[in-house]
């Protein structure tokens, strides 16, 4: 069967257009078309997403992709598109409802004009699927090993999943919904606090991959904190849950930004190297924006380490699934797979699943896969669908 499926959560306008062939329990995923839209460069002037110009984007860009789409995948334009396509499929949350909303009408007008069923799909399961989608261009779903622990990171969430095997869910579904938030941030999302604290160093929107640059930069240096005299706090490392917060964090840097600037109002353009206050060291060949990404991301990714290896203790898990835009973060990643080393012998087959750099950001493949599942539960159910901001797994 074919899915054509609609991304429009946040900024990014997504149409991609899946086949799906099943094998006995072998469910296989041949990619025909993944686009994405992006509108960066429309937000970036307000530092962060802007809802009202997002939907004008959304609507302006939703039937250029759809057109551009059809043609890419070599199936008709027009009324008779209907035939090619089996399914729909869009996301209904989380996210900007005006986004939401703009997608949603669109998939439902489709929907009734070809005929052809359509399903709602959660965006964060979305981002746990997309692993699975190794190449871009055909993949299987593997079998995975539970219980599973996803940590999602995103402009707008953070949380630890539970993912338990759904034994009553139909063959050939990859997880069928067992799912339980056993931690979340309580404030800022850690992708947020990327974009507020860029913003703070006058860096562009989005935030995370320039931190993440400079970050790289100081750490080849290998550069101590000591050296650095820079220390941020590591919010809620040691408390007993696994919930996070990232917005203590944000406000020491934006104090640590205005009393170095009491010192030199240039501080951040000139890009200097602090001499008094022991903050940073003359000798060191490092800039003040590349100090304060290094110690910032320190902090972010330690803490996230901290509690997934937590978790993944406590619940004796056998996959972790890292999923949303900040898994893209390349230190991340690569404390995440230490992780393995830290078990010793005990976890030490611990599966780690990352998405391909192409889909950590939003996309409407992903959004296909966790409609197609969702689809494959309950094919008759037909659903009243609506933008729900706040939608949880
Ligand atoms: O999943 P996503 O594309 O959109 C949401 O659903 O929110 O995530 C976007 C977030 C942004 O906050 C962006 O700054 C962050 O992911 N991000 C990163 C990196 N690449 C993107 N954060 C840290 N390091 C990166 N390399
Ligand atoms: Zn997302």
């Amino acid at each position: 069967m074919k899915i054509l499926s609609i991304e429009t959560s946040c900024d990014d306008t997504g149409i991609s257009i899946l086949e799906v062939t099943k094998k006995g329990k072998k469910t296989t995923f041949k990619v025909l078309v993944n686009l994405v839209h992006s509108q960066i460069e429309i937000h970036s002037p307000y530092g962060g997403v802007f809802p009202a110009l997002a939907k004008r984007e959304h609507l302006k860009n939703l039937p250029i992709l759809l057109e551009k789409a059809l043609k890419k995948a070599k199936l008709p334009l027009g009324g008779s598109v209907a035939k090619s396509i089996d399914l729909i499929t869009v996301t209904s949350g989380p996210g900007l409802e005006p986004a939401l909303w703009t997608g949603i009408v669109f998939a439902k007008e489709l929907s009734k004009k070809w005929k052809i069923p359509l399903v709602p799909a959660n965006h964060m399961e979305g981002h746990i699927f997309s692993v699975f989608a190794k190449n871009l261009k055909i993949f299987d779903i593997p079998k995975i090993d539970f219980p599973a622990l996803s940590l999602l990171v995103s402009g707008g969430h953070t949380e630890l999943v539970l993912i338990k095997e759904n034994t009553s869910a139909r063959s050939g579904s990859a997880f069928g919904g067992k799912y339980q938030i056993i931690g979340e941030t309580l404030d800022d999302a850690v992708g947020e606090a990327f974009d507020k604290v860029a913003r703070m160093m006058e860096l562009p929107y989005p935030g995370g991959p320039e931190i993440s640059h400079l970050a790289e930069e100081a750490r080849k240096l290998k550069i101590t904190n000591y050296e650095l005299g820079i220390k941020l706090p590591r919010p809620m490392i040691y408390s007993k849950n696994f919930d996070f917060s990232f917005s203590g964090l944000k406000t020491a840097v934006l104090y640590l930004i205005r009393n170095l600037k009491k010192e030199d109002s240039n501080i951040l353009q000139n890009n200097k190297t602090p001499t008094s206050k022991g903050v940073g060291v003359p000798t060191l060949s490092v800039g003040i924006k590349q100090a304060i990404a290094l110690e910032f991301e320190n902090a972010v990714v330690e803490t996230l380490i901290y509690k997934t290896q937590k978790a993944i203790e406590k619940y004796q898990i056998k996959t972790l699934i890292v999923g949303g835009g900040v898994s893209a973060n390349k230190y991340l990643k690569k404390e995440i797979l230490r992780l393995r080393q830290n078990f010793g012998e005990t976890r030490k087959n611990l599966n780690i699943y990352f998405p391909n750099k192409k889909l950590s950001g939003d996309n409407a493949l992903m959004i296909g896969i966790a409609g197609y599942f969702k689809y494959e539960q309950n094919p008759k159910k037909k659903y009243q669908i609506k933008a729900e901001g706040g939608l949880k797994l």
